[in-house]
């Protein structure tokens, strides 16, 4: 975590913006530095292990492997945070040690909630397929290299245009980010010159996601705590994220709170649709063709409760797009496995364009008409000031 982000969160726990940090190791350009005091930190350096603390040293949240993690007493996972605090103890300063020491006891003491038992679940099945480094980085290879035009050519048409105009400079963060493979693939904060910050639930996947997007930061945090200052961002991006949780229409009053005005909000959900298949036929489906990764928290997504929580939230819909078709995952899946590096060959990525074209102008517009299986929408929070 890079210090220059510390004054753009909050605590969690109490909402405070008091922060400071220790750092027991760091990167500088490009050398590692270990144990550092908050004042000795500059703004570019990377925090690979350390502690974020109120300075009442009430709270105290650990840093590992350059994420953060930001989650209130009841959403942590005691035995994840352990470990971490067992590596940190005996290189911290004794006070901050006793600190750490005492906010892993009061969390040991909570009662667990049910929002906190569905968020280490949901933790449990995003890490599991990147447990391992070995995972991590065959994770890493596959987000650098998939072609998952089906998803990436939407995400940039309907979605990131509207952010991508004028975004040097800019403050953009991510809702359940995972391993950011969107973003590092169609809209590099390197190349784009905007700052990113990437938060999600599963800490591993944000492992894979900082190595995808070394510059950038990630935070391990809900999206119904999102631990970033209220009023400040330009953006938010969700990519298939409100579905995962157990009140989707929470945290986009929570995504709200964390935008200025004029601020753009821009999500890409599967939405619920009994057009095509009935829920065991679609599993299979999903299953045979790898289109996305479940878990068994799936919420259905009602696209009129989603609109309607947007104007009564007062934004503006500036687009909306109903978006993939079985024909496209078939095909997509199909073009993947068969002949997995088609785009590194022009004539052939054109034409394998070209059908997609034909396709999305035939029988997807028709399919669409029936009920889409998922849709983008982009808003832009209203000026009430003007
Ligand atoms: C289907 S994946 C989408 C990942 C990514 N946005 C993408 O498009 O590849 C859903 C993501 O939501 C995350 N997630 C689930 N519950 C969450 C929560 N309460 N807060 C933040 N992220 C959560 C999961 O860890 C997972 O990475």
């Amino acid at each position: 975590m890079h210090k220059r982000i510390l004054d753009k969160l909050i605590c969690p726990n109490s909402g405070t913006t008091d922060l400071k940090l220790y750092s027991v190791e760091l990167t500088r350009q490009d050398k590692s530095v270990t144990n550092l005091q908050d004042e000795n930190i500059f703004p570019d350096d990377d925090v690979k292990s350390g502690i974020i603390y109120s300075s009442d040293k009430k709270y105290v949240y650990v840093i590992c492997e350059y994420i953060p993690v930001l989650l209130n007493d009841t959403d942590q996972d005691l035995n994840h945070l352990n470990s971490i605090v067992t590596l940190l103890k005996d290189d911290l300063p004794s006070e901050l040690a006793d600190a750490l020491q005492n906010t892993s006891n009061r969390i040991a003491a909570q009662h667990t909630s049910a929002d906190g038992d569905w968020n280490r679940e949901e933790m449990k099945y995003y890490d599991a397929a990147v447990d391992t480094e070995k995972q991590r980085i065959d994770m890493l290879k596959s987000i650098k290299t998939d072609n998952l035009w089906r998803i990436f050519i939407p995400r940039k048409q309907k979605m990131i245009r509207f952010l991508e105009k004028n975004c040097n400079g800019k403050w953009i963060f991510e809702i359940g980010c995972g391993n950011a493979r969107t973003i590092s693939r169609i809209f590099n904060p390197a190349e784009y010159s905007y700052n990113y910050i990437g938060t999600d639930i599963s800490f591993k996947r944000l492992i894979v996601a900082k190595m995808a997007i070394p510059g950038s930061d990630f935070i391990q945090a809900s999206a119904l705590n999102i631990p970033v200052k209220d009023n400040f961002f330009d953006a938010a991006i969700s990519f298939g994220m409100l579905h995962h949780l157990p009140r989707p229409t929470e945290a986009m009053n929570e995504v709200d709170k964390k935008l200025k005005h004029e601020g753009i909000f821009t999500l890409h959900e599967p939405v619920y649709t009994s057009r095509q298949f009935t829920e065991k036929q679609t599993a299979v489906v999903r299953k045979l063709f790898r289109t996305y990764e479940h878990s068994d928290h799936d919420n259905k997504i009602n696209l009129k409760e989603t609109t309607d929580t947007l104007e009564k939230l007062n934004y503006q819909i500036l687009n909306i797009s109903p978006y993939n078709s079985l024909f496209r995952v078939v095909y997509e899946a199909f073009m993947n496995r068969v002949y997995k590096s088609w785009d590194r060959n022009e004539r052939l990525t054109k034409a394998v364009l070209a059908i997609d074209n034909i396709l999305l102008n035939t029988v997807v517009k028709l399919s669409n008409k029936l009920g889409p299986q998922a849709i983008t929408i982009t808003s832009a929070k209203k000026n009430q000031t003007k």
